[in-house]
C-alpha cells in the first residue's frame, strides 16, 4: 500500500488516502475512529430526544462544519461557538444556526458579529450572543440598531466556575429589561456553565457540584420572574454532568461537545451510570522512531497533541507515555515497541489538540484493519479572535 504524498498544512494530496488502508497514513496524524465517533454521536442523540432536550453541541471541539452539520442531521438544533472568528468559518461552510456562549466587547468584533447575524439571517438561520455587562450588551445594541437582523441574548450568570457572568440573582434584572428595549435584540435565555464541574472525578462530587449550580440558576430565574421576565430557555452542561443539567428540569439545552471524541482526561471521570458511556473516538497517529534498552521514542510530541491536561494515554499497549519535547514522545514499560512500530495516542484534551491539526482523517472499521473514508477538514484551526 503506497503512502499519499504531501501532507502538508494545504492537506494537498491528503485525499488520495481515501480507500487505503490505515497503515498508508503519515505520521503524525489526527485520526477518527468513524465507528466509535458515530456510536457516541447516537448515544447522545438518543438521551436527548428520550429526554427531551435540546442539543447544541459545542463546536469548539472539533471546529468542523462537516462535524457541526453531521451532529445537526442527528437532531442538533445548532452549535455554540466560543469565538466569532469561529463562527464566521462554520457559518462559511454552511452552518445557520449558531451561538457564541461567550462575551464580545471589541467593536470591531462586534460589528462583525452583527454582519454574521444579517448573513445569517438572509439565509433561514440564526446568530445569537451571550452578555454578561450593561457596556457590552449596549456596544451590541448600538451596533445592531437599524441593521435587518435579530439577535438573541442570553445573559450569563456565573454558576461556580469563576470565569464570566453576573453574580446569580437579581443582577439579572437590569440587562434583561435593556434588552426589552432594543428591537434588534430579544432575550433568550441565560447562560449558564460551570466548566470545572464537567472534571471533578467522582459522581457524588459532579452531583454536589451541579445541585448548586441548579440552585443559583433557580435563584436567577426567580429574580427574574419577580421583575415581569420570563425565562425562554436556560442553556449550559458540558459532558461530565449534561444528565444532571438535565435530570433538574430548570435546563432547556445542552452543550456538550466532548462526548463526540472522548479524550483521556474525561475517561478519567467515573461514569455516571445516568449518562451513556462514551468511547475514545480520537487518536494520534505516532511511529516509533527510535528504541532504546530502556525506553521508545515515537514521533508525536506537545505539536501533535495538547497537554494543558496532561500527557495522552497509549492506546490498547501497556506503556506510558511522557513528554519528550515538541516532536518526541517517550515511551517505558515491560515490553517495547520495535522500531517502525505504529502507536496510537489518546489525546489529554481533544479540543486544542484538534487545533493542532489541519485535518481529521476518518477511519472506518477500526484502526489495526480499517480503511480511511473521509478527510474533515478543520476549518476554524486558528480561528481564536
Ligand atoms: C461554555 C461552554 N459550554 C460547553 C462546553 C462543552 O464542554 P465539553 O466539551 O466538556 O462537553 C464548553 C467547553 O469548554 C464551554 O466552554
Amino acid at each position: 500500500m503506497g503512502i499519499a504524498q504531501n501532507h502538508g498544512p494545504s492537506g494537498h494530496g491528503l485525499s488520495t488516502l481515501i480507500g487505503q488502508a490505515v497503515t498508508a497514513i503519515d505520521t503524525p496524524a489526527l485520526v477518527i475512529d468513524l465507528d466509535a465517533m458515530e456510536r457516541n454521536l447516537a448515544g447522545m442523540a438518543a438521551f436527548a430526544a428520550q429526554h427531551k432536550i435540546t442539543l447544541r453541541p459545542h463546536a469548539k471541539m472539533h471546529k468542523s462544519a462537516t462535524l457541526a452539520q453531521m451532529q445537526m442531521a442527528h437532531g442538533a438544533v445548532g452549535v455554540c461557538v466560543q469565538k466569532t472568528s469561529e463562527a464566521e468559518a462554520l457559518a462559511a461552510q454552511g452552518v445557520h444556526n449558531i451561538y457564541i456562549s461567550n462575551q464580545v466587547v471589541s467593536p470591531a468584533k462586534l460589528q462583525r458579529v452583527v454582519a454574521l447575524s444579517v448573513a445569517l439571517h438572509a439565509q433561514g438561520g440564526q446568530l445569537a450572543i451571550a452578555v454578561d455587562s450593561m457596556e457590552g450588551l449596549q456596544r451590541l445594541a448600538e451596533t445592531v440598531h437599524g441593521q435587518n437582523t435579530q439577535i438573541r441574548v442570553l445573559v450569563e450568570i456565573d454558576v461556580g466556575q469563576g470565569r464570566c457572568g453576573l453574580p446569580p440573582g437579581a443582577s439579572a434584572v437590569p440587562l434583561v429589561d435593556e434588552i426589552a428595549r432594543h428591537p434588534a435584540l430579544h432575550f433568550g435565555g441565560l447562560q449558564a456553565y460551570h466548566g470545572r464541574a464537567q472534571h471533578l472525578r467522582s459522581v457524588t462530587e459532579r452531583r454536589e457540584s451541579i445541585a448548586e449550580v441548579v440552585a443559583q440558576v433557580q435563584k436567577t430565574k426567580a429574580a427574574l420572574e419577580v421583575a415581569g421576565h420570563s425565562v425562554p430557555l436556560v442553556t449550559g452542561a458540558g459532558t461530565g454532568t449534561f444528565a444532571l443539567e438535565t435530570a433538574s428540569g430548570l435546563y432547556g439545552e445542552l452543550q456538550a461537545g466532548s462526548y463526540l471524541f472522548m479524550d483521556r482526561d474525561y475517561a478519567n471521570n467515573a461514569q455516571d451510570p445516568t449518562q451513556p458511556q462514551f468511547e475514545h473516538a480520537l487518536f494520534v497517529k505516532s511511529q516509533v522512531i527510535s528504541v532504546r534498552p530502556s525506553h521508545a521514542v515515537v514521533d508525536a510530541g506537545h505539536k501533535a497533541h495538547a497537554i494543558d491536561s496532561g500527557q495522552p494515554a497509549v492506546h490498547g499497549l501497556a506503556l506510558d507515555y511522557s513528554n519528550g519535547g515538541d516532536e518526541h514522545g517517550i515511551l517505558h514499560g515491560e515490553t517495547l515497541p520495535a522500531l517502525g512500530d505504529t502507536v496510537w495516542l489518546i489525546p489529554g484534551h481533544c479540543d486544542p489538540t484538534v487545533n493542532l491539526h489541519n485535518h481529521l482523517i476518518g477511519v472506518r472499521g477500526g484502526l489495526q484493519q480499517g480503511i480511511v473514508e473521509q478527510i474533515i477538514k478543520v476549518d476554524a484551526r486558528g480561528a481564536l479572535t
